[in-house]
């Protein structure tokens, strides 16, 4: 088990003073370790403050969404290039962006670009809704997605890349997939990453899982062979579940390198 990311998306929760509290506590919460880089991903508001706040050793910031032209006349939206600077990555194409707000593959593809542009790695969010799954349509949904998403970036772009397998059915609802399916699931992502970049490059980009990840949960997503990492929504509010997840994750690191 290598080094793990874990992400905090806050979704649009925490006003810019709740976001400083939840910080200052979990900041005491949290060991630093070197095995476990975590990030956090406030609404766009609280970024500003909670980076003057942070220790970046300790956590790393992203945006949870932008838009993808650096500036201009676009009333209402942030750029990665004002972004440039305050976060080290941003997520592309959540499912609530997908659903919600109608993006498709040509807007998360603009969007990973403008990423690399302004020095920022993307996570790229994809995964199925229930009906393509029953439909049997998983493998066809998550090459769409990573090859859509995907278009035009170079291979050295590609290995720092972060994909994040959130199935849309498990988002939210407690109806969390198994660790069979997220493995599965993460097998067709690499095998997708192995035709487009090769095979290095795939074994390079890190793959986390997301979707109703609670502390009873975590550690099982976090010792499926090919998942380097966690998004975590609901679960990242509580600082003290939350830093229990981070503080265990260490743990369960540690002890794996302690039975080698
Ligand atoms: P939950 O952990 O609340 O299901 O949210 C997952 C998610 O969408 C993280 O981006």
């Amino acid at each position: 088990m290598g080094k793990k990311l874990i992400i905090g998306n806050w979704k649009m929760n925490l006003t810019i003073h709740e976001a400083s509290l939840y910080v200052h506590k979990l900041a005491d919460l949290v060991k630093i370790h070197q095995g476990v880089e975590v990030v956090l991903a406030p609404s766009h508001l609280a970024l500003q403050p909670v980076s003057l706040q942070i220790n970046y050793r300790q956590f790393k910031l992203a945006a949870q969404n932008f838009y993808w032209r650096d500036e201009g006349a676009f009333t209402g939206e942030v750029s990665a290039h004002q972004l440039r600077g305050l976060v080290q990555y941003a997520l592309v194409g959540h499912s609530e962006r997908r659903h919600i707000f109608n993006e498709h593959d040509k807007d998360t593809r603009h969007k990973v670009q403008a990423a690399y542009r302004n020095g920022i790695v993307p996570v790229l969010c994809v995964g199925e809704t229930v009906s393509e799954r029953v439909a049997g349509e998983t493998r066809d949904v998550l090459h769409d997605q990573v090859t859509g998403g995907l278009a035009n970036i170079t291979s050295e772009e590609a290995a720092e890349l972060v994909i994040a397998y959130e199935p849309v059915w498990a988002i939210g609802t407690g109806n969390n997939a198994s660790p069979t399916e997220v493995r599965a699931a993460a097998k067709m992502i690499r095998t997708q990453l192995k035709h487009l970049f090769g095979e290095q490059v795939a074994e390079s980009v890190r793959i986390l899982y997301g979707g109703s990840v609670t502390l009873d949960t975590a550690a099982s997503y976090l010792s499926i062979q090919g998942i380097d990492g966690l998004l975590i929504g609901g679960a990242s509010l509580d600082a003290h579940v939350f830093s229990t997840i981070i503080n265990n994750t260490h743990d369960q690191l540690k002890g794996i390198k302690e039975r080698r």
